[in-house]
């Protein structure tokens, strides 16, 4: 008998992942998205999970800090696995704690470099055009304490152009995490199966 698996995803803005990895599981048979977490009540993901009816909360800076709010909305959905897509806040360590290893963030540029303090949306390609580089991509990471820092799971290229943009690559960048995301999420609780 395959374990199901409930997943919580936090997000910050647009959630545009959120929504492709709510699209993609709407109908699977073991792998279940069941909250989105917002840092921000105007955010438009928390629409987003309203269209697909999935549960979300709003939390601020301090009620992320404690477990008071989160941890018996994440027992009570049997939260296993957290991925981050868009969030824009220290993940707190009793959360990192209580989910080693799975808790994933995808992160729009090829770690190590471009990461870090600062190193979001268009920020981030900005940078990666203003330093010449000739390709970037997407980074998808196990988060510790450390945030960007936590063991690589898997990268995806795309060419930077000559005449290229931070609109044009942060485009490039949307569409590799769309392609790559729901097939990591499900290789990962997949092969957990198998341990
Ligand atoms: C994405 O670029 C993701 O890599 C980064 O934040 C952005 C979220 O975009 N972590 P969206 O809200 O999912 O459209």
């Amino acid at each position: 008998m395959k374990k199901t698996h409930h997943i919580a995803i936090f997000a910050s803005g647009n959630g545009s992942n959120a929504e492709n990895l709510m699209k993609h599981f709407q109908h699977h048979s073991t792998i279940k998205m069941e909250l989105v977490v917002c840092n921000n009540e105007n955010a438009a993901v928390l629409q987003k999970a309203q269209q697909f009816s999935i549960t979300s909360i709003a939390v601020t800076k301090d009620e992320l800090k404690t477990t008071e709010k989160l941890l018996p909305i994440f027992e009570n959905h049997k939260i296993d696995f957290v991925v981050l897509a868009g969030f824009l806040l220290q993940i707190p360590t009793w959360l990192v704690q209580k989910f080693p290893n799975r808790i994933i963030n995808i992160h729009p540029a090829l770690l190590p470099k471009f990461g870090g303090k600062g190193m979001f949306g268009k920020f981030v390609h900005e940078a990666v055009v203003n330093a010449n580089e000739l390709e970037s991509g997407i980074s998808v990471h196990f988060v510790n304490e450390h945030y960007d820092e936590g063991k690589i799971i898997f990268q995806a290229k795309c060419q930077v152009d000559e005449n290229e943009t931070a609109e044009s690559l942060a485009k490039k960048i949307q569409q590799l995490e769309h392609q790559h995301l729901p097939k990591i999420v499900e290789q990962l609780l997949v092969e957990k199966e198998h341990h």
